[in-house]
């Protein structure tokens, strides 16, 4: 390029001229726009100033996170085992335990860290909760946990026995079948018995074939589907019992199903 022929003088000009749009565009601006730039601007200087400050050095690199946290971890000391070693020593308790109830229960949950049990048996050993107070912290009955999940009430089931006394920890499952509902399904039998249902068996409403209690999670009984269901006792015209207070069934809350109300095993009137 001639930089002698070249005409700094028009090039000022259209410096100054571009210079004098970019003021007007910036005064044409809205006030909120106006503000929010400078604040965006101000957040990106502050960004960078404290990534500088407190990001460590050694961040990034050989990834996302602190390159030194991986020296960190591989000095701490290791305490569990998992539960894969315990087969080399306690076969017999490890294959039980696989087909069992508590199949998906780890060893080290309940006889707790066995790291240096693995590595001099002989010396350290495990200890074994055999108190009735161990086993409530995952049986103990909660509204909270899943139906189905096996729940006990400590305080009237069996007490005064340590749970393994009945259920071997490693093959807990019950020693007998029970026969009744209410064996499996305490809360809602109780439930049930201080109601008005108290006198409905669970059978009327439930078709629970044999099976259901020997693979209770395998085979499972009916539920109610419809509002006609329960009609069939309480239906205006329904052909039960005169006690049974009645509803028109076209007019009690037609657009509900009645257990979003009424729940069938306390239904006294919400
Ligand atoms: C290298 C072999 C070996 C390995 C691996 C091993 N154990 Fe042991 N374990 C033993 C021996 C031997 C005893 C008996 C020592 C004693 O009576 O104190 C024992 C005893 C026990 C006891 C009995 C404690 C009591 O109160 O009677 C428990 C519980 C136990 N081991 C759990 C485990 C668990 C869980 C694992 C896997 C994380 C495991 N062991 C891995 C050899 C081993
Ligand atoms: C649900 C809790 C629980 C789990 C899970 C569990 N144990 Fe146990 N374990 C116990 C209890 C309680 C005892 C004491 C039993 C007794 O004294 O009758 C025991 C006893 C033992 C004993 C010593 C007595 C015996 O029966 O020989 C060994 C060894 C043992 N467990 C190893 C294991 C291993 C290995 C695993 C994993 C495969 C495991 N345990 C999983 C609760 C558990
Ligand atoms: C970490 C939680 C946990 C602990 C602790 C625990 N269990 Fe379990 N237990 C389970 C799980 C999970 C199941 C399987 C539930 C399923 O199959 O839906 C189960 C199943 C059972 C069952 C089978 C019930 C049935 O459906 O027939 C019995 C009995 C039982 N446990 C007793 C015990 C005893 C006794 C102890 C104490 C030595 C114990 N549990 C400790 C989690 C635990
Ligand atoms: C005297 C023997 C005995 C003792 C002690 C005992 N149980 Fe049971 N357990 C049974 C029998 C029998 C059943 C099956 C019938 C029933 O539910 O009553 C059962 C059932 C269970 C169930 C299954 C409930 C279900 O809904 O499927 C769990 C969980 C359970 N027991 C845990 C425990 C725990 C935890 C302890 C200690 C706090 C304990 N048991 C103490 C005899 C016993
Ligand atoms: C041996 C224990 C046991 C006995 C006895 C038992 N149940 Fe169950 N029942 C269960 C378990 C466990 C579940 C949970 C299954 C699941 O959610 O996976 C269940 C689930 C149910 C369900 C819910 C089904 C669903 O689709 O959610 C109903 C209803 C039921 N049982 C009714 C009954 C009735 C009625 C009886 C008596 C005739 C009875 N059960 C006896 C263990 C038992
Ligand atoms: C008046 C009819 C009726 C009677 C009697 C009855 N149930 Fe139910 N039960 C229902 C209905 C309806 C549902 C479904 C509720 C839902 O889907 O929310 C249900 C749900 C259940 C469930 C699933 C879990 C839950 O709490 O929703 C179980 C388990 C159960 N019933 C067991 C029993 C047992 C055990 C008895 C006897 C002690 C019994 N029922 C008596 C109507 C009844
Ligand atoms: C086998 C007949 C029968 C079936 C099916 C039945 N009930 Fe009932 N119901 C009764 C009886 C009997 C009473 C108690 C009457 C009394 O208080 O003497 C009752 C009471 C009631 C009450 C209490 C009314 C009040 O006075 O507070 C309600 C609500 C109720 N049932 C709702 C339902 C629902 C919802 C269903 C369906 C899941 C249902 N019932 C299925 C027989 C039945
Ligand atoms: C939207 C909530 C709701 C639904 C859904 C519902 N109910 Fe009700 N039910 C109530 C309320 C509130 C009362 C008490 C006030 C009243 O009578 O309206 C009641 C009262 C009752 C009574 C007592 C009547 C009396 O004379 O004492 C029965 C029986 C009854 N319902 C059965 C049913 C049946 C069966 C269904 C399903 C077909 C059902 N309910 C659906 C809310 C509901």
């Amino acid at each position: 390029m001639d930089l002698d022929n070249f005409n700094w003088e028009e090039i000022n000009k259209k410096l100054k001229e571009s210079v004098r749009a970019m003021k007007s565009f910036w005064k044409s601006l809205p006030e909120q726009v106006k503000r929010l730039t400078v604040i965006v601007i101000v957040l990106i200087f502050a960004l960078i100033f404290v990534r500088g400050l407190l990001v460590p050095a050694d961040f990034g690199k050989y990834g996302h996170y602190r390159a030194s946290a991986i020296d960190e971890i591989i000095s701490q000391e290791i305490n569990y085992a998992g539960h894969g070693i315990c087969l080399e020593c306690h076969d017999d308790i490890v294959e039980k335990k696989q087909s069992s109830y508590h199949k998906g229960v780890s060893c080290e949950v309940c006889h707790g860290p066995a790291a240096k049990h693995t590595e001099s048996p002989d010396e350290v050993s495990l200890r074994a909760p055999r108190g009735r107070g161990y086993c409530p912290l995952c049986h103990e009955y909660l509204p909270s946990r899943p139906t189905g999940f096996p729940q006990i009430v400590s305080a009237s089931h069996n007490p005064m026995k340590p749970c393994i006394t009945c259920h071997n920890p490693h093959d807990p499952k019950p020693p007998q079948t029970p026969k009744e509902c209410s064996a499996c399904h305490a809360e809602i039998a109780r439930t049930k018995s201080l109601s008005r249902h108290i006198y409905v068996p669970c059978v009327r409403c439930h078709e629970a074939p044999v099976d259901h209690k020997i693979k209770p999670r395998e085979v499972l009984p009916s539920k109610p589907q419809t509002r006609e269901f329960c009609g069939g006792c309480h239906g205006e015209d329904a052909d039960s019992d005169k006690g049974i207070p009645r509803i028109d069934l076209a007019e009690h809350y037609e657009h509900y199903t009645c257990w979003q109300c009424h729940y069938p095993h306390l239904p006294e009137a919400p």
